[in-house]
């Protein structure tokens, strides 16, 4: 953290004096955490990794002088939202950014039925009950916003990644409709449907190995370009020219070829 990054500003009246981010020990959690510390945002920090996030949450109060919460849970949990929301009773949130989530690469028929649970516990179940809650928790303070993090695919489909892809199908479909729905409210909602990105999840999922559809876009450029979205209050983002312009032009099956080959590529199917 710290040398020359792209950040975006945000109004700290309208989407503080606290915003709670999911998977902020790590890649876009982490950046959305930096930016909006940048403008002044108080941060209750959300993942597994405890050490992680008082590590994140040290450095932001170092250099943005901002407070900071860390709450430990494990959203693949049905369990874990309570905790959140608990965690965040007694704080002014006026963003949430749903951002925690992963992968599942792998043959379908090879999963059992506790692992496809437990990611769209992780993936989809604790994005929409999370924004239910401070959607309700928005519309009673007069106002808020909720960021989903979504991916390139959740339309699509993507082969030897379908659970996930199904579960960012979940997050936009969801997105799309609360976005004229909340409005009434003056309740902001966002989905950011993020392309390859350099985050820790490119290793995670194998994916140095395979051939990228596009080069990875940097962190700090693709949540600069969420936070732009969300400022906006525009339904969909899409961080990164490249990426937009594919999506523009290419068919849906295209896409879910190219993505699909680049997933039987992945490190995951040669071990
Ligand atoms: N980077 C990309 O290319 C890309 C592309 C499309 C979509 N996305 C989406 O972007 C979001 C952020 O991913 P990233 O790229 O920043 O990857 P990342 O660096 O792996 O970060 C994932 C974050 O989610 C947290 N997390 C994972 N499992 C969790 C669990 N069970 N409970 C609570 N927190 C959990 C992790 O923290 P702990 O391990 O400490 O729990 C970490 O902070 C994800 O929703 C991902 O699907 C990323």
């Amino acid at each position: 953290m710290g040398e020359s990054k792209m950040t975006t500003n945000v109004d700290k009246g309208r989407f503080g004096p606290w915003a709670v981010v999911t998977g902020a020990s790590s890649g876009l959690g982490r950046e959305f955490a930096r930016q909006l510390a940048h403008s002044g945002i108080n941060l209750v920090l959300v993942a597994r990794r405890g050490d992680e996030l008082e590590a994140v949450g040290v450095d932001l109060r170092r250099m943005y002088g901002v407070d900071y919460r860390v709450i430990v849970a494990d959203l693949s949990r049905r369990e874990a939202v309570d905790t959140v929301v608990s965690g965040t009773a007694d704080l002014d949130v006026g963003l949430l950014v749903s951002n925690a989530g992963a992968g599942r690469p792998g043959n379908f028929l090879a999963f059992c039925s506790d692992d496809l649970t437990e990611i769209v516990q992780l993936n989809a179940l604790s994005h929409t009950v999370l924004t239910n809650h401070f959607s309700k928790r928005f519309k009673a303070r007069g106002g808020g916003a909720t960021l989903l993090v979504s991916a390139m695919g959740g339309d699509s489909g993507i082969p030897y990644n379908a659970i996930a892809a199904a579960t960012k199908g979940l997050i936009n479909t969801l997105g799309k409709s609360l976005h004229a729905e909340l409005k009434a409210f003056g309740v902001g909602i966002t989905v950011v449907v993020v392309s390859p990105t350099e985050t820790p999840i490119i290793d995670k999922m194998g994916l140095r190995a395979a051939p990228m559809p596009i080069k990875p876009m940097r962190v700090d450029q693709c949540v600069a370009e969420a936070l732009e979205g969300l400022k906006r209050n525009r339904m969909m983002v899409l961080p990164g020219r490249l990426y937009r312009i594919m999506n523009a032009l290419m068919p849906q099956s295209v896409m879910r070829s190219m993505t699909g080959r680049m997933m039987r590529r992945s490190s995951v199917f040669l071990s």
